[in-house]
């Protein structure tokens, strides 16, 4: 393999892996294709936009002519597609664009990867797509998809789309679920982003419902390793659920932040709950450790201390981020919860 597209590399995973690649993989040269929505942002790839080994491409995954010629241009071996609406909360406001980008998009894609024989094709999906989890159990490649959100729909539809091609047609693919990520570069939409620039601007911290929904937290570069080795030493045809072990409730993580910040716990301040709120998410990667022998490298603790640090050290970017349309669209999501 010698050129990969990369969709969705401005974002905040996409802009992980591809910096990833470009540092530790010398001889991949990395086609990145991103619309630059509102979550996509080249301050993301500093240091690496002018990469020898890097072409970036202004443009939509639904844009079938541009992706025809990408592939064609740059002799593309394979896709990785990271490209997506991403936030829940979001897609419970407008649901359209995440069928157009996910759905539609992806479709656009897979037509593309087909006709062109790639050698593979990565669906980047989320554990979301298996709905919630009760208290106990985790969720394994075999449970059946039950997604709760249109996000979670939307992403489901397409890990549908993508083995119905690779079930009819034979296309070459593999798809991985990977738990909640965090670290450098994830848009303060999120949670974790969200708290600290908050914490730092001692403003509330909006905890959703009774806090006590939990998430298996991944460190991104953790995640960025495990799709480097599906792409290139996993079977095509194989699912992987990726996570980190680590269940925290939603209120220990914010604790967690305010005492990392010396901020006090009083800045807490319990919202109105996300309709529908997946109460419970847990990642068993028992298939990925034994297949890929793939295994986290950060633990919870350190990867939160870097992420908080590298926040600190990126009040400009975080600055730039926040500012005009981000202070709509937290007026119109919190205003009223
Ligand atoms: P993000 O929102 O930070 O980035 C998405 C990127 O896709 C942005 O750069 C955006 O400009 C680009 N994009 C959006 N629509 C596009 C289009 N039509 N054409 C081209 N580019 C487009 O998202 P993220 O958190 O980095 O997530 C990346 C992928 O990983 C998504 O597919 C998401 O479903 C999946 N995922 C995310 C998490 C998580 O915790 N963030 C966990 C598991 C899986
Ligand atoms: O599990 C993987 C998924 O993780 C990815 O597929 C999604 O792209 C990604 O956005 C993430 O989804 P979540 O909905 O779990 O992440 P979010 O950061 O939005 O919320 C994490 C938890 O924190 C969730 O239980 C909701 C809660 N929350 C979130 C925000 C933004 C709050 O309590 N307050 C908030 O302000």
């Amino acid at each position: 393999m010698r050129t990969i597209l990369v969709t969705g590399g401005a974002g905040f995973i996409g802009s992980n892996f591809v910096r990833m690649v470009l540092e530790e993989h010398p001889d991949i040269r990395v086609v990145n294709l991103d619309k630059l929505t509102y979550a996509g942002n080249l301050e993301n790839l500093e240091g690496y936009r002018d990469h020898p080994n890097h072409i970036f491409v202004k443009g939509d995954i639904c844009d079938g002519a541009l992706v025809e010629s990408l592939i064609s241009t740059y002799k593309i071996d394979a896709v990785i597609n990271f490209a997506a609406e991403s936030h829940v909360d979001r897609s419970l406001e407008e649901p359209g664009i995440f069928i157009e980008t996910n759905v539609k998009g992806t479709l656009t894609l897979l037509k593309i990867a087909l006709e062109k024989k790639l050698e593979r094709f990565v669906q980047i999906s989320t554990d979301e797509v298996y709905g919630s989890l009760g208290p106990e159990g985790k969720f394994t490649e075999a449970t059946p998809l039950s997604p709760n959100s249109p996000y979670s729909a939307s992403k489901a539809s397409a890990d549908m789309l993508v083995q119905a091609f690779g079930h009819s047609w034979g296309l070459r693919y593999n798809i991985t679920r990977c738990s909640n990520n965090y670290g450098p570069y994830q848009f303060p939409e999120k949670m974790i982003p969200l708290m600290i620039h908050n914490a730092l601007k001692d403003k509330p911290l909006p905890v959703y419902g009774d806090g006590m929904h939990i998430r298996d937290w991944l460190y991104v570069y953790d995640h960025c390793t495990a799709v480097w080795k599906v792409l290139t030493e996993a079977q095509p045809g194989r699912v992987y659920n990726i996570g980190g072990n680590n269940e925290k409730h939603n209120l220990d993580v914010v604790r967690l932040i305010l005492k990392a910040l010396g901020k006090p716990e009083s800045l807490i301040t319990f919202v109105k709950d996300r309709p529908g709120h997946d109460r419970r998410y847990a990642i068993d990667s028992s298939r990925i450790m034994a297949e890929l022998n793939w295994r986290p490298s950060v633990s919870f603790e350190e990867g939160l201390s870097r992420t908080i640090r590298w926040y600190l050290e990126h009040s400009e970017w975080l600055n730039h981020v926040v500012s005009g349309q981000y202070q709509d669209y937290y007026k119109r999501m919190y205003s009223n919860r």
